[in-house]
């Protein structure tokens, strides 16, 4: 290794740090952990790091690292609270020729949910909610049906929590992956979620407190839906419930997003039919189509086993 010039005093210790990383064969990784010591750097000259904050804020991010297991990832719950997820998700995913925004993954998606043929219900176990159907399209950005996509669908139950975080629920439960058919449509059942709090009994819990947030997200479900030769889409639907939306505590919402989950078949509407018999009960229906642009199908690493 180079020698590097002896330090002075503070001033010199940013110099003397990027001149050791200097040498990097990698550019990207030379790039990125420039700009990183860089921005860390002026961070601790900007808010006058004081010792016990800096040693505070290295035993937070220690507690984050330690509070992450098979079935919970407080690392990703981490960048998502700091809007950096939302921020990476964007930034990556352009709408600009006409493809479905993208959102957050969140720390909840789990790889191998089972397979599920269209009309399936995702609930599996008893899941008390109100009953709600979920149809769509997949297309290409050309307006063409996708046959064959994947839908990996995920979402809370109606108490506001996902399987792995409740034993009430089965393995698996609100879990599902359809395909679409020949004319890129997909259906399933499933209950109408509801908005809940995310994980607040750890680290990123305790920083939430002290800033006087809340922490609760918007109903929605998650979507993954992929095909092959398009980019894999990775997205959330949100129900159109106006103060919730503008409030996630993880900055998820985009106007696109928004769901319109109705409520079908009324009685009001059956009785001026004049139909006889008793009336149907209301169903929610949440109609969503999804748009992906040629790419690469890839999977993200899954946050959880
Ligand atoms: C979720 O929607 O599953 C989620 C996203 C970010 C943090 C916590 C939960
Ligand atoms: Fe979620």
């Amino acid at each position: 290794m180079a020698q590097h010039k002896l330090i002075v005093n503070e001033s010199d210790v940013t110099e003397v740090t990027l001149a050791a990383m200097a040498p990097t064969p990698d550019a990207r990784l030379r790039q990125i952990m420039e700009a990183f010591v860089r921005h860390a750097h002026d961070f601790v000259r900007q808010v006058d790091l004081t010792e016990e904050e800096f040693e505070y804020g290295l035993q937070f991010l220690a507690r984050i690292g330690q509070a992450n297991t098979d079935l919970h990832n407080e690392v990703t719950l981490a960048a998502d609270v700091l809007g950096i997820s939302t921020l990476v998700a964007l930034r990556n995913n352009p709408c600009s020729h006409g493809q479905t925004a993208s959102a957050l993954l969140g720390p909840f998606w789990r790889q191998h949910s089972p397979d599920c043929r269209n009309g399936d219900t995702i609930a599996r176990s008893n899941t008390p909610g109100e009953p709600l159907l979920v149809c769509g399209q997949v297309r290409n950005v050309n307006g063409r049906p996708i046959a064959g996509a994947t839908v990996d669908v995920w979402q809370a139950s109606p108490v506001g929590l996902y399987e792995n975080q409740d034993p009430e629920q089965e393995v698996m439960n609100l879990r599902g992956k359809f395909l679409s058919d020949d004319d890129g449509r997909f259906h399933f059942r499933t209950v109408r979620p509801a908005g809940y709090p995310v994980p607040t009994d750890g680290p990123i819990g305790e920083l939430l407190r002290a800033q006087n947030r809340h922490p609760y997200r918007p109903a929605h479900i998650h979507f993954m839906v992929s095909a092959p030769e398009h980019r894999t889409l990775i997205t959330q639907v949100f129900a159109d419930e106006p103060e919730a939306l503008a409030t996630d505590v993880v900055f998820g919402v985009t106007r696109p997003l928004v769901g319109c989950l109705e409520r079908r078949a009324s009685p009001k509407a059956w009785a001026s039919e004049g139909k006889d018999g008793p009336a149907p009960a209301p169903q929610c229906r949440l109609e969503y189509d999804f748009v992906l642009q040629p790419g690469v199908p890839t999977l993200p690493e899954p946050p959880i086993e």
